[in-house]
């Protein structure tokens, strides 16, 4: 095992927690991450000592709070080796990507341009672009899933061969299937049919887990959210290629994040902060630098390499049980920790109660994936999803629960 996950435990208060007598076993980290204490502090430290707005002030406190909130826009940057000019704070990622629908594609894109879309995307980074496209009258069009979860690169390329498609937006890591796309590919694809679209990823899944460098991405702008990496709720970024960010109209307007304003009108301030309206989230930022450091300080690879071995152990696991099929890439090569089932004759809601149980966290339903449930012939489906904080001994209370909702539920004819 890459870490001491005894130790590591240790660090999350949420993980010392007991649900109905039984030690918790947190498998839904793909929908929110625990928090370490580390960013507990950070947080608490700001609300303490420095509680005072950013930008403004000129004494002591206003300056703590500036530079908190300013270190976290380049400690992201470092984490994801972008220019910290090109880091927007959002509230999550679902708004990362609708500044980017709001700010760029609705005033780009019009009749006869097109979007490339996949059919596996989070309804984060497919719904806003789909919502633009009824509005400005631009054609959606929507990369295919493979039998084995894959995107299907073979369509995509003769999805953009018209060179119509002026911007793609796609998932780095799917929360559903798990799998791991070829960025790199898939926007060389889509610039070699047109060397001026812009190429838009959506890195939720992928920065927590996963060592994520933007320049051999290829990507233009990334979107990601803080929770789901250790961090707290009520922040994400886009990161852009700063240029990008210059040729973007604000997206919420306001104080902050003009330059002048008269009677008149207004002018913007400098990029990033002219994406920035109003007070922003400084205590969340405090966090989630933090959050940035306690991963850096793990080490994305050794995150990585983890979540590989774990993973098998998991996906070995679950093959091999009666009634289990696993969605989604059965190669960790291939894929992230997320990893979705059905068990034969239960419905997931039931998987998921038996689950709760036993002190068992899951996720179960669509998964904000409606489109490619849909695809793949299922209403919904359970995920157990992992993190540095999960090892071994939480395979066996997932599996007891699985064996337990099978012997109750299997043949009720609620599946
Ligand atoms: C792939 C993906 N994209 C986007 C989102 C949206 O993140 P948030 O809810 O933090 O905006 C999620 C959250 O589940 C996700 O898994």
């Amino acid at each position: 095992m890459t870490f001491d996950v005894a130790t590591l435990r240790k660090e999350f208060p949420t993980l010392q927690r007991e649900v109905g007598g039984r030690r918790l076993v947190y498998l839904d980290s793909a929908a929110t991450s625990q928090t370490p204490e580390v960013v507990l502090a950070a947080m608490e430290r700001y609300y303490r000592y420095s509680r005072s707005n950013v930008h403004r002030g000129v004494y002591r406190l206003a300056e703590e709070a500036t530079d908190a909130y300013e270190g976290a826009r380049t400690a992201i940057a470092r984490l994801v080796g972008a220019d910290p000019r090109g880091v927007v704070f959002t509230k999550n990622a679902t708004e990362a990507c609708n500044l980017i629908a709001y700010g760029w594609v609705r005033r780009q894109l019009g009749p006869g341009d097109a979007l490339l879309c996949t059919v596996m995307e989070h309804h984060a980074n497919m719904v806003p672009f789909q919502h633009a496209a009824q509005d400005r009258g631009f054609e959606m069009r929507y990369v295919p899933v493979t039998e084995d979860g894959q995107l299907d690169l073979d369509a995509a390329a003769q999805l953009v061969a018209d060179g119509r498609v002026r911007f793609a937006a796609f998932t780095h890591v799917s929360n559903m299937l798990g799998t791991i796309n070829d960025v790199p590919r898939i926007a060389a694809l889509v610039r070699a049919a047109n060397p001026d679209a812009i190429v838009h990823v959506d890195g939720t899944q992928a920065v927590p887990h996963l060592p994520v460098d933007l320049a051999a991405l290829g990507a233009d702008s990334y979107a990601l959210t803080g929770h789901k990496m250790f961090g707290p709720t009520g922040i994400g970024a886009l990161v852009a290629d700063p240029a990008l960010l210059e040729r973007m109209e604000p997206f919420l307007t306001g104080g902050d994040m003009i330059r002048d304003v008269t009677l008149a009108g207004a002018t913007w301030n400098d990029v990033p902060h002219r994406f920035e309206a109003g007070t922003p989230p400084i205590a969340e930022a405090a966090g989630l630098a933090a959050a940035v450091t306690f991963l850096e300080e793990l080490g994305t690879e050794r995150v990585r390499a983890h979540e590989v071995a774990l993973g098998e152990t998991f996906l070995a696991a679950l093959r091999a049980t009666d009634g289990v099929e696993v969605h989604g890439p059965h190669d960790m090569a291939q894929r992230g920790g997320a990893i979705s089932f059905s068990l034969e004759g239960v419905h997931p809601h039931d998987v998921g109660a038996v689950l709760d149980d036993r002190g068992v966290c899951v996720r179960v339903g669509h998964h904000c994936c409606k489109p490619l449930m849909r695809e793949m012939g299922v209403n919904a489906t359970v995920r157990a999803s992992l993190h540095v904080y999960n090892d071994e001994d939480d395979l066996e209370p997932l599996l007891e629960g699985l064996s337990a909702a099978r012997r109750m539920f299997a043949g009720s004819g609620r599946a």
